[in-house]
C-alpha cells in the first residue's frame, strides 16, 4: 500500500461523493461524430475508470449551435447526445468512478469546422490566433445562450451525470464577458465589473434552476490568462469573491491560460520545460477567495506531487489529465504503492492535444493505446503464440516499445543494441536545452519497465545475420534509426560543416559565429541554435519552412520562440542551403530563387532531418524469417511513429 493517504481519501463535491482526489479535466478526444460522442469515447474513458480516477469532467460540450468550437464538438443542447452521455455514465459508474459533463461556449474562439459559423462575442474584438472577427451578440443572442447553458445541463443529468462544469477558463465566452479588454458593450451586459459579471451570474442561475438542487455545479477558470490584456490571479479572487457572494457554486477548477492569443494558448495545455504544478499556488489563492472546493491540474504528472498539493491545502482535487492520458492505470498503481511502474506524461503534446488540432482522434507518443482501446485493448489481450522467439535489433523508442509489449505478453525477447546504453535518438535529445526533461522522463519510463519483464538485453553488440541467426529466432525487428542527412551540394563536406548531432558534444569545435541551416522546421535545429547561443555564440538560424519550427506543436512553439527571442538568436524564414565555395556560403530564397552570398560566419549546422538505414534489414531477409523493419529506419518520422510500430509489429 501507498502512503498517498490523502490523495486517496474520499471528499464530497457538492452532491458527488469522490473515492479519491484524481481528476481527469475536459479534454477533446475527437471520439465524436455529429456532435454525438461514440462508442470509442466510452471505451476512451473506460479504460481510466478502471484504472481508478476518481473523477472524469467529459470533453467541451457546445451548450447552443454557435458554440461550437470544431466540427467534432459535442452539441451538448441536442437531445441525442443523453443516450451516449448515459452509456458514458453506466460505464465509469461501474469502477465508483464520478463524471461530470462540460458547459461550453467558445464565443469568438472559433478553431476550425467544416463549415465556419459566424462567431458569437459580447463585442466585436478579434480573436488573434484563430483570426476570427466575432459579431456582437444581441441581448435576445444572451438570452438563448443562458437557456442553452440551462438545457444542456438538464440533458446532462437526465442522462445519468453527477454534476457540470461551465467553462469560463482559457478567455471563453463567460471569460469574454467579464474581460475589461474584450466586453467593449454599453448596455446591462458591460460597462461595470458587475455588468460585465452579469451573464455569468444569469448562466449560474439559470443551470440551478433547470437542474435543482440535487446535482453538482461548478465553473472552471483561468486564475492567470497569462496573456497581454488578459486577467491575472488579482482579477480571479475579484470575480471568485463577487460570484460566490451571487450564487452558489460547488467547486471552482482552476487552470490558467487564453485561447485568442499564441503565448495565452500554451497554458492550455502546458509543455515541457515549464514547471510541474506551476498552477497550484494560483489555486491556492481561489479557493482563499472563494471557501468553496478548488481543483487544480496543469502539468501535475506525479501521484506523491498531487497528494502534497491537497496535504497542504493548495486544492481539494488534482487534475491529472495528461498523466491519466499516458497511464490510465497511474491511480491504482499508485494507491498499491507500486510507484516504479507508473509511466509519466513527457510534456510533449504531439498526440493528444497535438491530435486535436489536426482534427485527429486523440493519442499519446508513450501509450499507442489511448484513443484506440475499442481496437488496441482486444488485440492485446489475444494470446500471443506460445515460445515463439522475438529478437529486436536497436534499443532506441521503437525498439524498447516492442521488445517491451513482445515481453509483456510473455515471448521469449533479445534485445540487441551496439551502443553501450538504451535510448537511441533520445540520448541526442536529452543533451537539447529544451528537450531535456522529455528525453529524460521517456528514457527513465523504458528504464523502470525493462526491469520488470524478462528480456535478454545485449549492449554494445552489433547484430549480424550471423549473430541473430544463433538465437533461433520467430520474428526479427529491426529498429536501427537513422543518420543525419546532407544533400550532394558542393562544398557540404567542408569541415567547417557540422550535423545536429555534433552540436551537443563538438560545439567546441565550432566558431563563434554560427549559421544553423533547417530544413524540416523540427525541434532539432531551434535546440541546436538555443544551445549555442546559450554558450554565447552569435547565431543565425535559417529555415526552408514558412516560419520557425513550423512542425512543432504551436504551444511548443510559443516556448522555442520565447527561448530564441531571449538568446538573441537572427532568425530567417524560406531559406535553404545551394552552395559553400571558399568562405561563401550561398543561401536561396525558396520563392523567388534570388541567392544570398554569406560571408560572416565560422561554421554552418545542418539540421535537415535523417536517412533511414535500411542495410541491417535487407541482409537480416537471408535469416528466413519474418523481418519488420519499425521506426526511422522504416522511414525518419517521429517519436509517436516509433512508438506505435513498436507496439503493432508484435501483436
Ligand atoms: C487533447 C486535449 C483537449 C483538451 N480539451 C479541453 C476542453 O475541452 N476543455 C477544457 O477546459 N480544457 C481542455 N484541455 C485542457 C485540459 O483540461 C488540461 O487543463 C490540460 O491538459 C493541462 O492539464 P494536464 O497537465 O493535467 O494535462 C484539453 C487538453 C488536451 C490535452
Ligand atoms: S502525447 Fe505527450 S504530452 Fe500528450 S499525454 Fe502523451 S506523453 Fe503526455
Amino acid at each position: 500500500m501507498s502512503n498517498l493517504e490523502v490523495l486517496f481519501s474520499p471528499v464530497t463535491i457538492g452532491t458527488t461523493e469522490l473515492k479519491n482526489r484524481i481528476l481527469s479535466t475536459a479534454h477533446q478526444t475527437n471520439h465524436v461524430h455529429d456532435g454525438i460522442p461514440t462508442s470509442a469515447m466510452t471505451a476512451y474513458h473506460e479504460a481510466r475508470a478502471k484504472g481508478g480516477v476518481g473523477l472524469i469532467i467529459l470533453e467541451a460540450a457546445a451548450v447552443h449551435p454557435s458554440g461550437m468550437l470544431t466540427t467534432h464538438t459535442i452539441a451538448g443542447y441536442d437531445e441525442r447526445v443523453i443516450s451516449a452521455y448515459r452509456r458514458i455514465a453506466d460505464t465509469v459508474h461501474r469502477y465508483q468512478t464520478r463524471v461530470f459533463s462540460q458547459l461550453f461556449h467558445g464565443g469568438r474562439e472559433v478553431a476550425s469546422s467544416t463549415y465556419r459559423n459566424a462567431a458569437w462575442a459580447p463585442s466585436a474584438v478579434p480573436s488573434l490566433r484563430f483570426s476570427v472577427m466575432p459579431r456582437p451578440m444581441s441581448v435576445s443572442n444572451i438570452h438563448d445562450v443562458i437557456q442553452g447553458f440551462a438545457l444542456s445541463a438538464r440533458l446532462a443529468k437526465e442522462a445519468g451525470l453527477d454534476g457540470v462544469e461551465i467553462c469560463c477558463s482559457h478567455g471563453y465566452l463567460p471569460a469574454q464577458f467579464w474581460s475589461e479588454h474584450v466586453n467593449q458593450r454599453t448596455d446591462q451586459y458591460g460597462g461595470s465589473f458587475e455588468n460585465r459579471m452579469r451573464f455569468i451570474v444569469e448562466v449560474c442561475q439559470a443551470v440551478w434552476a433547470s437542474v435543482g438542487e440535487d446535482f453538482t455545479v461548478g465553473i472552471r477558470m483561468s486564475a492567470d490568462e497569462k496573456t497581454m490584456d488578459g486577467t491575472t490571479v488579482a482579477d480571479a479572487v475579484k470575480i471568485v469573491e463577487y460570484l460566490v457572494e451571487q450564487v452558489h457554486l460547488d467547486f471552482i477548477n482552476v487552470t490558467a491560460g487564453d485561447s485568442s492569443t499564441y503565448s495565452g494558448s500554451t497554458h492550455i495545455v502546458p509543455p515541457s520545460p515549464i514547471e510541474h504544478a506551476y498552477v497550484a499556488s494560483d489555486g491556492f489563492r481561489v479557493r482563499m477567495a472563494g471557501a468553496v472546493p478548488v481543483f487544480v491540474g496543469s502539468r501535475i504528472v506525479d501521484p506523491v506531487e498531487a497528494d502534497r498539493i491537497v496535504a497542504t491545502g493548495q486544492a481539494d482535487v488534482v487534475g491529472m489529465t495528461r498523466a491519466l492520458i499516458v497511464d490510465p492505470n497511474m491511480p491504482n498503481k499508485a494507491q498499491r504503492g507500486e510507484m516504479r511502474s507508473v509511466n509519466y506524461c513527457i510534456g510533449c503534446l504531439q498526440a493528444c492535444i497535438g491530435h486535436y488540432h489536426r482534427d485527429l482522434p486523440i493519442g499519446c507518443v508513450q501509450n499507442p493505446v489511448a484513443g484506440k482501446e475499442e481496437e488496441l485493448e482486444r488485440k492485446l489481450s489475444e494470446r500471443p503464440r506460445q515460445g515463439r522467439r522475438v529478437v529486436v535489433v536497436g534499443a532506441g523508442p521503437a525498439g524498447l516499445k516492442a521488445a517491451l509489449t513482445a515481453a509483456e505478453r510473455g515471448e521469449d525477447v533479445t534485445l540487441i543494441e551496439e551502443q553501450p546504453r538504451i535510448g537511441g535518438l533520445l540520448t541526442l535529445m536529452r543533451r537539447a536545452p529544451m528537450r531535456q526533461e522529455l528525453a529524460d522522463t521517456m528514457l527513465d519510463n523504458f528504464a523502470r519497465n525493462l526491469d520488470r519483464v524478462q528480456i535478454d538485453l545485449k549492449l554494445g553488440q552489433r547484430a549480424s545475420v550471423d549473430s541473430v541467426r544463433q538465437l533461433k529466432p520467430d520474428l526479427i525487428i529491426v529498429a536501427t534509426g537513422a543518420t543525419p542527412y546532407r544533400p550532394r551540394i558542393p562544398g557540404i563536406d567542408d569541415p567547417r560543416v557540422f550535423d545536429v548531432d555534433d552540436v551537443f558534444t563538438r560545439s567546441d569545435a565550432m566558431g563563434d559565429r554560427v549559421i544553423v541551416m533547417d530544413l524540416f522546421g523540427d525541434w532539432s535545429g531551434v535546440e541546436a541554435a538555443i544551445f549555442m547561443a546559450r554558450l554565447g555564440k552569435n547565431v543565425t538560424l535559417y529555415t526552408a519552412r514558412l516560419y520557425i519550427a513550423e512542425t512543432v506543436h504551436q504551444y511548443l512553439r510559443n516556448e522555442y520562440l520565447k527561448a530564441l527571442y531571449a538568446v538573441g538568436v537572427a532568425m530567417h524564414a524560406h531559406y535553404d542551403m545551394g552552395s559553400l565555395v571558399g568562405d561563401v556560403l550561398t543561401i536561396r530564397n525558396l520563392f523567388t530563387y534570388e541567392p544570398v552570398a554569406l560571408r560572416e560566419w565560422d561554421s554552418v549546422v545542418l539540421a535537415m532531418g535523417r536517412v533511414p538505414r535500411t542495410h541491417l534489414s535487407e541482409v537480416l531477409g537471408g535469416v528466413g524469417v519474418p523481418v519488420v523493419s519499425i521506426g526511422d529506419c522504416l522511414a525518419p518520422r517521429t517519436l509517436e511513429e516509433a512508438t506505435f510500430e513498436g507496439l503493432s509489429s508484435v501483436l
